[in-house]
């Protein structure tokens, strides 16, 4: 793939750019099965490749510039808005959407958030779009005073693209490099966009964690029932759960499904969805992945794990190995901390794997292993 911001050295994130994608995919499988070289008798089923470009179902953007003329993309080394409008790893209907929004932050007459000065209102737009075309907007403000420009701005949002489901101001006082705040306030009669994913149609909350890349998560999620169902337990937890897209696709009859997930919105999300699935047998529960396990006092006959990028630490990772579960599907978007993890569980063994490129043009990835452990000597 080519970037034209890329090449004029606007911007750097996708840190492969130019590579071809062959090689994207190939040295990134060789750089898991290093990382997994511990555990040498595993299958590793074909890549899941995905599209080279548009992939993106949740774009970021740092809102830079003025408020008569905002940028949305990045920031450059000095704090300005660096625009990224035509970003090619964006999913398109995301992509046609920035102009209009650009127009609606003008007229909502919100200033830009300026770095290093520390001025302005408007930080970030975070833009999430479903398979059916329909966009979450989120706009990240610094202040709450500034909820009402926002508010100000929703239906003429939605008259220019009425694909819009829900729009919500996100709350981040805080001069922190980071996304967004602990509050939301929702502007529209809708707060939840339903995606299919996979086999199953989640409903997103605001503040839910969701798959960057909707076909691979669709086909990891696939993979993540195959393996459960060539076992059949009759009861699965899903560890760091989030919207429940493993946890909804593990749901057989006669199979009791437990998901646990730290994040409330997470956890309201996967519970709507599975009503509207109609899968009384799928349970959601808000908490710590490491503590609930601890408290549980039991242990289910499969185990899935999907935690973030920092792994499952030392723990939990020790939990597993005395827990006695016989089969755990561990899916890791960091190979590395995936490793880590495994060797703190030396009863288990890698038999299959299965590399899905959720993030083309980047050096990361999903890695799926399914864990099986060795009977008592
Ligand atoms: C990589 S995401 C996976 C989510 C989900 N499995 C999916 O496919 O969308 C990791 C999730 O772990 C959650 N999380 C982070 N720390 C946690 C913790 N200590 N206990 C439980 N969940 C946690 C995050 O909120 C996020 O939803």
């Amino acid at each position: 793939m080519q970037c034209s911001y890329f090449d004029a050295g606007l911007c750097h994130s996708c840190t492969l750019m130019g590579v071809p994608y062959a090689e994207q995919l190939a040295t990134k499988e060789a750089t898991a099965r290093t990382l997994l070289a511990a555990h040498d008798s595993a299958v590793w089923l074909p890549a899941v490749a995905s599209a080279e470009s548009g992939f993106r179902a949740k774009a970021k953007m740092v809102v830079g510039g003025s408020s008569a003329a905002p940028t949305l993309g990045i920031l450059d080394g000095q704090g300005r808005g660096v625009d990224l409008r035509r970003c090619g790893i964006v999913a398109p209907g995301i992509r046609a959407a920035f102009d209009a929004l650009a127009e609606a932050i003008t007229a909502s007459g919100l200033e830009p958030y300026d770095v290093p000065a520390r001025r302005g209102e408007l930080k970030n737009v975070i833009v999430t779009e479903s398979a059916d075309g329909e966009l979450m907007v989120r706009f990240v403000v610094r202040s709450r005073a500034s909820v009402a420009a926002v508010a100000s701005i929703v239906s003429a949002l939605q008259e220019a693209l009425p694909q819009v489901a829900v729009v919500t101001a996100n709350l981040l006082p805080e001069h922190k490099a980071v996304v967004e705040g602990a509050e939301e306030v929702v502007l529209t009669s809708r707060s939840t966009l339903p995606m299919r994913v996979g086999d199953v149609t989640l409903q997103v909350r605001p503040q839910s964690f969701v798959q960057t890349n909707t076909a691979i998560a669709g086909a990891l999620y696939r993979q993540g029932r195959a393996w459960i169902d060539a076992v059949a337990p009759s009861t699965v937890w899903d560890l760091y759960c989030g919207v429940g897209g493993f946890a909804l696709h593990a749901a057989a009859p006669g199979r009791r499904v437990l998901g646990i997930e730290v994040s409330p919105d997470a956890v309201e999300s996967a519970r709507t969805a599975a009503g509207a699935l109609g899968m009384p047998d799928v349970a959601f529960e808000v908490g710590d992945a490491t503590t609930a396990v601890r408290v549980a006092g039991a242990a289910p006959e499969l185990l899935v794990v999907n935690p973030p990028r920092r792994g499952l630490g030392a723990d939990l990772a020790d939990w597993i190995e005395r827990s006695r579960i016989p089969t755990v599907v561990y899916s890791s978007c960091n190979a590395a901390s995936l490793a880590r993890d495994l060797e703190g569980m030396p009863s288990y063994r890698v038999t299959q794997a299965r590399l899905f490129d959720m993030f083309p043009q980047s050096t990361h990835s999903e890695v799926m292993v399914l864990l099986e452990r060795a009977p008592a000597a």
